[in-house]
């Protein structure tokens, strides 16, 4: 666990970058701290592996005041991804993922080998190893920057809008990436962004900042659409919450029509999605279909339910008026 308790941050006397921050970063969870540029995110990360130390107030990592450790020592359980990779320019891709392995004394070889599997790991092909970062995409630099966090396999990964400098269909693809990774791996991974459908997507807990670097609201993503704590809040989320608060709403809650009811033809254009899905997953099959209609289709492929989207929507809006809020 990673505890801020009343941790304030000034630099040289200037305005508050954070501001008596207390909350508790649970272990092997994705923890996302998201708010308007400006309000301390950067800070309040790069405190916790002390590239910045705390004015006044405590961070513990697993109980031990940082303060009392060396930063280098400190860094050897946290991997960092800055934002738009930070890789070094003039070295290869296999380099720069085995920099910290080859720093804390893994042989050569060994560091190659790894960096080998960790391309794998994070979905790149191993022919890229020997290239320079100028040769590769922006999402793959992204994708290698994960790799390099996570060569010396540390416990705490800290993660720097790591996402940002990609375009949404690459992006969507790196979250999703990280949700799979994270689910083989149960890093405690503190996530900084300032968008907040990435906070909600990727956040088992989610912290928002306001100016002066004051936390608003430290919950689960649920609960930030289902009950914003203040204007703020609900004004960050925006006016689309109900609509993102679909997400968390199972499908299985619709009453889906029989099949039997349509045309084959309108069946054919319909987009599948599981009978699992969340409820924003129904609509927006149901609204990128030809037809208009989501079909809900079993794993062995039978078709168990068909909706349009206007029936989904009124059947939210008729139970929760939340929703379509
Ligand atoms: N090294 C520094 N020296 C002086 N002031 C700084 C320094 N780094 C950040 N600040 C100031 O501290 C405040 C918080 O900055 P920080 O980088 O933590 O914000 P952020 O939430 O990460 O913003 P962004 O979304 O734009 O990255 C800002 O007012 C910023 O100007
Ligand atoms: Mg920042």
């Amino acid at each position: 666990m990673i505890r801020f308790e009343h941790v304030d941050k000034r630099y040289d006397g200037g305005a508050p970058a954070v501001t008596d921050l207390t909350l508790e970063i649970p272990t092997g969870s994705i923890t996302v701290f998201v708010g308007p540029s400006g309000c301390g995110k950067t800070t309040s990360l790069r405190m916790i592996n002390r590239m910045v130390d705390a004015t006044t107030g405590t961070i513990e990592v697993d109980g031990r005041d940082i303060a009392g450790i060396a930063p280098h020592q400190l860094r050897r359980s946290m991997g960092y991804v800055m934002q738009a990779g930070g890789l070094m320019p003039h070295r290869t891709i296999a380099e720069n993922i085995a920099t910290v392995p080859r720093l804390l004394g893994t042989p050569k070889a060994q560091a190659r080998r790894r960096a080998d599997e960790l391309l794998a790991t994070v979905g790149l092909d191993a022919d890229l190893a020997r290239r320079y970062p100028a040769q590769l995409s922006g999402g793959q630099q992204q994708r290698v920057g994960v790799a390099r966090a996570l060569a010396a396999d540390p416990p705490i990964l800290l993660m720097d809008e790591p996402f940002s400098a990609v375009d949404p269909v690459v992006r969507a693809e790196l979250q999703n990436e990280l949700l799979r990774l994270q689910d083989q791996l149960s890093k405690t991974i503190v996530f900084v962004t300032h968008d907040i459908d990435e906070a909600i997507l990727l956040g088992d807990h989610v912290a928002v900042m306001g100016n002066g670097g004051v936390l608003q609201q430290f919950c689960p993503p649920s609960e930030l659409l289902r009950a914003p704590a203040n204007d703020f809040v609900a004004h960050f989320i925006g006016r689309d919450r109900g609509f993102r608060a679909l997400s968390f709403r199972p499908a299985t809650d619709l009453r889906w029509a029989p099949p039997a009811d349509y045309s084959d033809a309108d069946l054919a254009a319909a987009v599948e999605v599981p009978p699992s899905a969340s409820i924003r997953a129904a609509l927006d099959a149901a609204l990128t279909s030809w037809s208009g209609l989501a079909l809900a289709v079993e794993q062995d492929g039978t078709a168990v339910g068909v909706l349009d989207a206007a029936e989904i929507g009124r059947q939210i809006g008729g139970r929760d008026q939340d929703v379509v809020a």
